[in-house]
């Protein structure tokens, strides 16, 4: 788990600024769920998962409950509704941390944070749209352009049952060539058989039956909807059969954003789909549902490899250097920060040289320097920093916010 410093600590705000300013006008609110849930929250993820298995940050609280950290938000919106009880549609979007016990490498972390949105009570084709439309609307807003849409349905649930039937015995009669890991995966669930990156098992992945040919009428007019929605909004987008994500809760629309730089395993840099029987696990009426969760820190280093979304540290204005004692320091950026302006000093009375140093390092634009005698003849004088121009000006105290805002401008 990793400390997030200033700068980039300003950057994580602005990705997260820029994703409510782009989902706030689409007609969603903010939900805040808790860190912690009951962990039977999480277990309807899916038992088969790696998530439930084995990435769980899980414990039992002093209150003998047993709880954990939360690994996505999905399931906690979902159960946050169904003890809520909001009109439907309920549009939601979420931003925070996530914790799973996975191999720490670059764009993997054990907490890491993602910003996402669901909308719980809607069976709508071209609600799919929206939002698969709103994920990839973010990405262009960050100024990504090496993403790609991966799109698939795992139609109804009786069409995904079938399917996996037919996996599970396409595999089985190919088990030999399968990888240790792969034949262990078989066992509990066949669909993620399909999401190996492993060599050994390309060849069985390849002539694996495909889904679409399992689509009942209703899963088959539902997918083509949302095709011919996304064309509509010039969205582009690959079909991409094996697209099987790694949460049990997913029927029909599935989709993944892929980037364009990272190491194939790391690659996706969010994903989501429809769950519609998710809700109705957890407690709640029978209610479909829809969303996707990007992540924060592998997006961020996708905008580093493509030279996009780089926030300017936070640039000073103004800085106070004060060499009778502080107390004027003390008080002029009290002022100069009430008018409005970003302004710091330095602290324990140092002396002109090492205060102006400090000056220069902040990277303000001009500096405000007090010393005995514009102490004692009410004034301050002004020097720029920046650019050309190192003439100074004796500026009257009263007039001196004025006076900056002039010199930065
Ligand atoms: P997910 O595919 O598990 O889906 O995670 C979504 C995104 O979170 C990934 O594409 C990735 O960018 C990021 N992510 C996941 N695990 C890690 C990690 N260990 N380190 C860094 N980033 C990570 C979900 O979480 C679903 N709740 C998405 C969803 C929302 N489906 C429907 N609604």
């Amino acid at each position: 788990m990793r400390d997030i410093l200033p700068p980039e600590s300003g950057r994580w705000r602005s990705f997260v600024g820029t994703f409510a300013d782009l989902v706030e006008p689409a007609g969603y609110g903010q939900v805040i769920p808790p860190l912690l849930e009951d962990i039977g929250v999480f277990s309807r993820i899916g038992e088969a998962t790696e998530i439930v298995q084995k990435e769980m940050y899980d414990f039992v609280d002093k209150g003998g409950r047993h709880v954990a950290l939360r690994p996505e938000q999905t399931a906690s919106v979902c159960r946050a509704f169904t003890q809520n009880r909001p009109p439907t549609p309920w549009k939601v979007w979420y931003a925070g941390p996530n914790f799973r016990y996975e191999r720490p490498q670059r764009g993997r972390y054990r907490q890491f944070d993602q910003v996402g949105i669901e909308v719980l009570g809607a069976d709508d084709p071209y609600l799919d749209v929206e939002v698969i439309a709103l994920g990839w609307q973010f990405f262009t807003a960050l100024g990504l352009t090496k993403v790609k849409l991966l799109l698939n349905s795992l139609g109804e649930p009786d069409d995904r049952a079938r399917y996996v039937a037919a996996l599970r015995g396409h595999f089985e009669a190919r088990i030999d060539s399968l990888s240790p890991e792969s034949r262990q995966t078989l066992a509990t669930n066949p669909l993620r058989v399909l999401d190996s990156k492993r060599a050994q098992d390309a060849p069985a992945i390849a002539d694996a039956p495909r889904i679409a040919d399992f689509y009942g009428a209703e899963a088959a007019a539902h997918f083509a909807a949302v095709q011919d929605g996304l064309r509509a909004l010039g969205i582009p987008f690959v079909i991409e059969p094996s697209l099987v994500r790694g949460l049990d809760y997913y029927r029909r629309t599935t989709f993944e954003y892929q980037g364009g730089t990272l190491d194939s395993a790391q690659n996706a840099l969010g994903g989501g789909g429809r769950y519609d029987g998710l809700v109705e696990d957890l407690g709640g009426p029978p209610t479909p549902g829809i969303g996707f969760a990007i992540g924060l820190d592998r997006t961020l280093l996708a905008c580093d490899d493509e030279g996009v979304f780089a926030v300017a540290a936070g640039e000073l204005d103004v800085f106070v250097v004060d060499t009778t004692g502080g107390r004027e320091a003390l008080v002029l950026a009290d002022e100069l920060r009430a008018a409005g302006l970003r302004a710091d000093r330095a602290y324990e009375n140092r002396s002109m040289k090492a205060q102006m140093k400090a000056a220069g390092r902040s990277g303000a634009a001009v500096a405000v320097i007090v010393g005995t005698d514009e102490l004692a003849a009410g004034v301050a004088v002004l020097r720029p920093l920046r650019g050309e121009s190192r003439e100074q000006v004796s500026v009257a105290r009263g007039d001196l916010a004025e006076s900056v805002k002039k010199a930065i401008r």
